[in-house]
């Protein structure tokens, strides 16, 4: 079928918010099946994921097909009305594969091999695996491809989750073509990999490996291009799978990413663009200090990813995981607020992993939409409300989140900043990130999650947090964005290396090291990283912990110093006019307030509008040429009433002056027309 990427994401928007969930009928009878129906029809569900782990069932034995079932439960959820997210079925290989193929399994850096048994056991570069894989992904396709039901093509299941690194033999090899590509020449490869140090320069490709288990550190740049080849990998696979579904069906094609906490494997700015439709998946992370703060970052970092046009929650839970130390239930109200939380910030389709909870197997403590207790239960009760909650906010599907600040996010430099060898295990990328992204939140703005080196005019504020690695296009975007009349505030251990891990410095001396130097108006002479009891004071009142630094300032003002610590009376905070803008530099890693409090000052500089609001409210606007839609999401312990006219949807009551939102509790207002011309 020859249908544009534009054409299968259009017939995918929705035109209400769509509620979805994961559904394993493989682990059921036929008649839990129709009873399962007749539920997904009474909460509202509309759209369901199935065939995630089918291939077991679907190809019981190599070449032997059996889609009785599965025929069954896509037409028994068409006759609802229900469509149909239909998974490929490749995730994790059955038994038969894996015994026949054991070379399939994925290697880990010691060179042990992984065992069958969990899920996902397949190296990405297998060729006996893809070619299995894609044969039954040409029969899937063959079978449903026409079937009224099927409304988007589920690649796969969370590509990378557990084997993003292969090390074995077959991967090294690729890794060799993909450095082939990328090099060209031993000769260029030696350069950028800075082989020269400790006697690692090669002369033949096939000298090359993965970073594999040494006794020492590895090359960081070997690393980090290591990390590039697994991430493309992958996305490799999945470019696979994706056109041979293209070549039967105009339906969409995507798969669900993992913009989450606790897995970095995958740099989605390469993937976004060969998704149909962006879909992620998202689970409160309570190993976090800050794990509803994370959720927001993650939903505006997925947006980021498509590029501000609605997207997909494809999983979230109801109430507990089963994977992490201690899997909080939600308290009643929490997975209303959670849900709304990722409406708010773009998502038109929100799905639970999963629909019934299993009696079997590593997730059967997992929460679902049905738990285990039945109908007659509070999560079931919540399900019920939020089907008729999202029901009543069908007019904003469609609509996209106003933002005037930008934070810049990579995954390229959350590998190199945490590597063997960097001058403190304290400074975790992602850490920094989501201070950044804290004290913009406590400001009262919504951010836009963006790639280094995309446009940056639209935004009045760009935040550059960490950001330990950029190439040189990237460096010149946030340049000109200042020079322009932005303001940007840059955090320490920025623009350190450039893209291969190569320490940004001349050695003639002529320019200092660094990204910035004449943007920021500084320039760092040394690291001075603290122990962990380290508390830092600022000349402002301000605290810090983390992190000093030696800055030695050029054309920048010092805004605030280090008061103690190991560079006392050196400057932490600076602001710097450049062009029509202006840079500021934090060389430290500052406290909540003392973030909070510097963030408001940049915002006040570039006219970003800030509310003032109590801690633990957000709140968030969607938009389009005619109507405004503002959530007010009170994950506070207190009622508060927040300013605004117009008419509030979940409760269906008209709001002049003020509304107030229940402990808790998240009001939606469609705005008056005065309302939207004004705020
Ligand atoms: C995801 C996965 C689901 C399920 C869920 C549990 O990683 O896609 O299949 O395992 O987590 O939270």
């Amino acid at each position: 079928m020859t249908t544009s990427r534009a054409d299968r994401a259009a017939s995918w928007s929705p035109d209400s918010v769509v509620l979805g969930c994961d559904y394993n009928p493989e682990q059921w009878s036929e008649s839990v099946w129709h009873q399962d129906v007749a539920l997904m029809r009474e909460a509202g569900v509309s759209l369901v994921a199935i065939n995630i782990f089918g291939w077991a069932e679907i190809e019981p034995r190599q070449g032997e097909y059996n889609f009785d079932r599965l025929d069954t439960i896509m037409d028994l959820l068409h006759s609802a009305g229900i469509r149909v997210n239909l998974g490929t079925g490749t995730s994790s290989p059955p038994a038969w594969l894996t015994t026949l193929h054991p070379e399939i399994l994925p290697t880990a850096a010691d060179g042990t091999r992984r065992w069958p048994g969990g899920r996902q056991a397949w190296c990405p570069s297998s060729p006996e695996f893809r070619s299995a894989a894609l044969g039954l992904v040409a029969k899937v396709a063959e079978r449903y491809s026409s079937h009224p039901a099927l409304a988007l093509w589920h690649v796969s299941n969370e590509l990378g989750c557990h084997n993003a690194h292969c090390y074995c033999d077959t991967s090294a090899a690729a890794f060799r073509e993909w450095l082939r590509a990328r090099y060209t020449t031993v000769d260029a490869l030696n350069q950028a990999w800075g082989t020269a140090f400790w006697s690692q320069r090669y002369s033949e490709w096939n000298q090359i490996l993965p970073p594999r288990a040494t006794l020492s550190s590895t090359n960081p740049a070997q690393r980090i291009d290591f990390s590039r080849f697994s991430s493309d990998e992958l996305l490799d696979y999945y470019r696979g799978e994706a056109a041979l579904l293209r070549s039967v069906s105009s339906i969409p094609v995507t798969t669900n990413f993992m913009v989450t906490a606790h897995i970095r494997s995958q740099n989605y700015w390469q993937w976004a663009s060969e998704m149909d439709v962006i879909a992620n998946d998202h689970y409160l992370d309570h190993r976090l200090s800050h794990p509803v703060s994370e959720l927001s970052f993650a939903a505006d970092l997925t947006r980021g990813l498509a590029q501000g046009a609605p997207w997909v929650l494809m999983e979230q839970a109801s109430s507990a995981v089963s994977w992490q130390p201690h899997n909080l239930a939600k308290q009643p109200g929490e997975m209303l607020r959670n849900t709304l939380t990722h409406v708010a910030r773009g998502a038109d389709t929100v799905c639970f992993f999963q629909w019934r909870a299993s009696r079997h197997g590593a997730e059967k403590f997992h929460s679902a939409l049905l738990p285990h207790a039945g109908t007659d239960t509070s999560v079931w009760r919540e399900t019920l409300d939020l089907g008729a909650k999202l029901h009543a906010l069908e007019s904003l599907a469609g609509t996209r989140v106003e933002a005037s600040v930008a934070l810049i996010f990579s995954w390229e430099s959350w590998w190199a900043a945490e590597g063997d060898s960097q001058p403190s295990t304290d400074v975790k990328y992602l850490e920094q990130v989501h201070a950044a992204y804290d004290a913009l939140r406590a400001n009262g703005v919504t951010v836009d999650v963006v790639a280094p080196g995309a446009a940056l005019n639209d935004y009045q504020l760009v935040v550059v947090p960490s950001l330990y690695l950029v190439d040189d296009d990237s460096i010149d975007v946030i340049t000109e964005f200042v020079e322009a009349g932005g303001v940007a505030v840059v955090t320490f251990f920025s623009g350190i290396v450039d893209e291969t891990d190569g320490i940004r410095c001349d050695p003639t001396g002529e320019t200092p090291p660094g990204a910035f130097p004449a943007l920021l108006g500084v320039w760092t002479e040394q690291f001075f990283p603290l122990m962990p009891e380290t508390q830092l004071v600022l000349s402002d009142g301000g605290h810090a912990t983390t992190w000093a630094e030696h800055v030695r300032p050029t054309t920048a003002d010092v805004v605030a110093e280090f008061a103690s610590g190991p560079v006392p009376g050196g400057p932490a905070i600076t602001r710097n006019r450049f062009g029509s803008g202006a840079a500021w530099y934090v060389a430290t890693a500052l406290d909540e307030p003392s973030f909070a409090d510097l963030m408001g000052r940049a915002l006040d500089e570039a006219g970003v509008e800030q509310l003032e609001l109590r801690a633990g409210v957000e709140v968030v606007t969607r938009s389009n040429d005619s109507e405004r839609f503002r959530f007010v999401i009170n994950h506070s312990a207190h009622d508060i009433s927040f300013p605004v006219d117009g008419e509030e949807l979940l409760t269906d009551t008209t709001i002049a002056g003020s509304v107030t939102v229940p402990a808790g509790g998240v009001r939606v207002i469609r705005l008056s027309v005065e309302e939207g011309a004004t705020r």
